[in-house]
């Protein structure tokens, strides 16, 4: 195994995690999913998921990191054989690396609409542009193949240069001042589209109170996926960062500080966008092109304080997209490196090159391939791509990570990773492991397997023997 190198400082960790954490799921994909899934009712499950389900399996994947201090394979595969378990749970980490390798190739073509907003705000583009030019605008980019390929490029090429020259220390230093600006810039367009739109209420009732008619098995397997899209987990990425964890750092602290920042910038971005949705009476449900689309009228509308804001704001979205990018390069690299003996530049290069081609798939889904039906399923290959990877396997792969720490590793070395709790939340840790995130999450999967009313039926039925 390659030499340890371990973080310096304490709150390394945490930056770096946060940092692979807050991204496009937080600023582009949370709010599109809230608008599509029912408003409050999901942020209420989503909420929920991240307590019950997310909180957990992170403090989970970082045992086995912080433990075994090797790539996420190997990570298991030590600590299974200290605990006497089989072999076979190292395919939690292979199945993590495949959803790694499919979520960032779309992942790459979104983060790439970034860089064509903050191009265009730059050159000066946006301003004075009303709400239906600007959504022309966001149509035109999509419609455009060489368009998006020219930046999932050069976000592919990012990406790739950090991590193989290993820049991603200063990444993560750098991590220290971009999480804090983003937080003060979302803060303040939360405080100037409440006040500039006068929706607050509206907003915070939108996004604040649960319409529980709302609550249907797919919504609430779109929270789930969104909660581990989010939080980074069921991938192992968590537990990869884990691995140069200093050892007197907490799990449990680093865990509840993440999970809260995360889900913190979410909110913001829900409460940013939303009274601007209300203000110009967009759809709520518009999808992929929320983001862009609100937040450059909002810009558009401010002359060059505008111009300002949409350059600084879209740049951050770029950064923010590239801490999450590296964070799922590096497992697999990290792998290569240690296991295959590879060249790291070679490894990362080789990688980088074949997620781009995958890339080409969520490329043409917005224009050649738009009207593409894939096996009737009435989604186009990237909306698939997202469904199977964000809320089928993520949510699996973090079923295997509880089982697999609830069940085969020994509990002497969760308690001794987990020093800082005392012993009720220990147990309570275990019992959420062993039982409440497993079932919670199969009753999730039965659910949207057996369909809505099929579901309402077992209920029923279950509600009627306990009568
Ligand atoms: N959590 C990141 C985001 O919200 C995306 C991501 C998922 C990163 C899985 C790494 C692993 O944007």
């Amino acid at each position: 195994m390659s030499e340890q190198q371990v973080w310096k400082r304490k709150s390394t960790f945490i930056f770096a995690a946060a940092g692979s954490a807050i991204g496009l799921g937080n600023l582009w994909k949370f709010p599109y999913m809230v608008g599509e899934n029912g408003g409050g009712a999901f942020v209420l499950i989503y909420l929920f998921c991240v307590l019950l389900v997310g909180l957990p399996i992170m403090m989970s994947e970082s045992i086995v990191g912080k433990y075994s201090k090797g790539n996420a394979i190997d990570a298991i595969g030590i600590t299974a054989l200290r605990s006497n378990a089989s072999q076979w749970w190292k395919g939690t980490a292979v199945i993590g690396m495949i959803s790694m390798f499919f979520i960032l190739s779309f992942y790459s073509v979104v983060a790439g609409w970034a860089f064509d907003y903050t191009y265009h705000f730059a050159a000066g583009n946006f301003a004075e542009k009303s709400v239906d030019e600007i959504g022309a605008f966001f149509g035109g980019l999509l419609a455009d193949p060489q368009r998006l390929i020219m930046w999932h490029t050069i976000f592919m090429i990012l990406t790739a240069l950090i991590i193989s020259r290993g820049a991603k220390a200063g990444i993560e230093k750098s991590l220290g001042i971009m999480i804090p600006v983003l937080f003060v810039l979302l803060l303040s367009i939360v405080v100037y589209s409440m006040a500039a739109t006068g929706k607050f209420s509206q907003t915070v009732d939108y996004m604040f109170s649960a319409d529980f008619s709302k609550i249907t098995p797919i919504v609430v397997i779109n929270a789930l996926g969104q909660a581990f899209f989010s939080l980074s987990l069921g991938m192992c990425v968590i537990m990869t960062y884990a691995a140069y964890m200093r050892p007197d750092v907490s799990i449990t602290e680093s865990s509840a500080y993440i999970t809260l920042l995360d889900t913190g910038m979410a909110l913001l971005a829900g409460l940013a966008i939303f009274p601007i949705v209300f203000a110009n009476d967009m759809s709520v449900g518009s999808g992929p092109g929320l983001l862009f689309v609100t937040l450059s009228t909002a810009f558009a509308q401010l002359g060059t304080v505008g111009t300002v804001l949409g350059v600084a704001f879209f740049f951050l979205v770029i950064l923010a997209a590239v801490s999450s990018s590296i964070s799922m390069v590096e497992p697999f690299v990290k792998w290569c490196e240690e296991r295959l003996k590879v060249n790291r530049t070679a490894a990362t290069f080789i990688y980088c090159a074949v997620v781009w081609a995958m890339g080409l798939v969520t490329v043409f889904s917005f224009n050649l391939w738009k009207e593409v039906d894939v096996m009737g399923t009435g989604k186009t290959p990237f909306d698939l791509i997202d469904f199977v990877t964000s809320s089928v396997i993520l949510p699996l792969g973090g079923l295997l990570i509880a089982l697999y720490v609830g069940w085969g590793l020994s509990p002497k070395i969760s308690r001794e990773q987990l020093f800082k709790l005392n012993g009720f939340f220990f147990a309570l840790w275990l019992l959420i492991v062993r039982f409440i995130a497993p079932i919670l999450i199969l009753i999730v999967f039965i659910s949207s397997i057996l369909g809505e009313e099929k579901m309402t039926e077992v209920v029923n039925s279950i509600v009627a023997f306990f009568n």
